[in-house]
């Protein structure tokens, strides 16, 4: 099974192609080659206006998904030039890809110039993400899959961007790292699942009771646990993105030296809210005078361990009532290293018979090798007919 995945839901523009073999790894495991698996991310052009801007998030995707393509294509050794290949796409096929893009001019004056004279390629399906996103970026993928499952007459497989972060969690990177293409394992997996997903839109407790059941148990009431650290970031005079800078910062200060709330600590669902602590930051800094670099260290420090100590707290609750077997996290926020350490040494102490899955470090951001794996998984696989009313959904929601 072979999958090429869009993913274009935020400011990073990816491709990924990969390929999957069962039953070839000692534990039963799935073996995952990442023919390809390339990022262009956004960060310089939204970083003047402190957060992504969505049009601007669409032009960029726009310009970066053919060159893209045809990277990943060539890098996976798939980019085939035939001179007869335009000759032999019917005509339906290219008035139809023209109807497709008809919103994104540029897109599809690129397309037809560089996409449409390739011989299809040897993939067995198109995965792209339909959402949750900023509606205008999650849009351009959209259409472009579409565009590509019509030309190519392969299936296309809508993908949900927070089931890509769930499944990040079990791509685990080879040993050997000097192997090309990298090759990821990923292992069978024993539900119940719980998943702690932390990004910069969401803040979500998943739980899965099998293969394709998921069930959101918790989730943010107001601001995702990643808007927290990078409007906290802001505050603190930081750059864009927040969340790594914090987390710099952080590892030099004291979590004690300001007392800042936990909040929904002691609620009996599963929900978080981040907003008050993010308003906390901002009247602490009010108040504590002059802002010397060491009191953003210390402010940084506290911050974080009161986000970090909510999200712990709640998920090691969900994880006991639920009685999980396997605990994954996902999400920008998964590269969090005092989060990673945290939450491992918390499972190993409290529930050690759990399975624990971070993601690689590399895969934490958003990217489309996690899309991959989720549409590997999915049972969502749409023929390249009925793909063509597949609809970008800035709101969708797992389960
Ligand atoms: O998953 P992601 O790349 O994009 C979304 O789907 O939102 O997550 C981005 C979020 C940003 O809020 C960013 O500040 C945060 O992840 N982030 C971090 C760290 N690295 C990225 N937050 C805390 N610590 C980090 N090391
Ligand atoms: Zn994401």
């Amino acid at each position: 099974m072979k999958i090429l995945a869009v993913e274009t839901s935020c400011d990073e523009t990816a491709i990924a192609i990969a390929d999957f073999h069962r039953g070839s790894r000692k534990n039963g495991g799935i073996r995952v080659r990442a023919l390809s698996h390339i990022v262009s991310s956004q960060v310089k052009v939204h970083a003047k206006f402190g957060g992504v801007v969505p049009n601007l998030a669409r032009r960029e995707h726009e310009k970066n998904l053919v060159p893209m393509l045809r990277s990943a294509l060539a890098e996976a050794h798939l980019l085939k030039k035939s001179h007869r290949a335009v000759a032999n796409t019917p005509i339906h096929r290219c008035i139809k890809v023209e109807e497709i893009l008809q919103r994104e001019p540029n897109l599809l004056r690129q397309f037809k110039k560089s996409i449409v004279p390739l011989t299809p390629p040897d993939i067995d399906a198109i995965a792209v993400t339909y959402g949750p996103g900023l509606a205008p970026a999650l849009w351009t993928g959209v259409n472009f899959s579409r565009a590509l499952a019509h030309l190519w007459n392969k299936p296309l497989i809508p993908t949900n961007h927070m089931a890509g972060h769930l499944y990040s969690a079990f791509l685990q990177k080879s040993e050997s790292p000097s192997l090309q293409p990298t090759i990821y394992n990923l292992p069978i997996i024993e539900f119940h699942l719980l998943a702690l997903l932390v990004s910069g839109g969401h803040t979500e407790l998943v739980l899965m009771a099998g293969p394709n059941k998921f069930k959101i148990i918790g989730e943010t009431r107001d601001d995702a646990v990643g808007e927290a650290f990078d409007k906290v970031a802001r505050i603190l005079g930081l750059k864009y993105p927040g969340g790594p800078e914090i987390a710099r910062l952080a590892e030099k200060g004291d979590p004690k030296k300001y007392p800042l709330p936990r909040p929904m600590l002691h609620t009996r669902d599963y929900d978080f809210s981040f907003s008050g602590l993010k308003t906390a930051v901002l009247y602490l800094v009010r108040d504590v005078g002059k802002l010397t670099p060491q009191k953003k260290k210390d402010i940084a420090a506290s911050f974080q361990a009161a986000a970090i100590e909510v999200l712990i707290k709640k998920t090691m609750r969900a994880a006991k009532e639920y009685k999980i077997k396997t605990l994954a996290l996902g999400g920008g926020v998964a590269a969090n290293a005092a989060l990673r350490a945290a939450l491992g040494s918390t499972i190993a102490k409290d529930l050690p018979d759990t399975a624990f899955f971070i993601p690689d470090p590399s895969l934490c951001g958003d990217n489309a090798l996690m899309i991959v794996a989720a549409a590997y998984f999915s049972d969502k696989k749409k023929s390249p007919e009925r793909a063509m009313s597949l609809r970008a959904d800035a709101n969708a929601r797992l389960g």
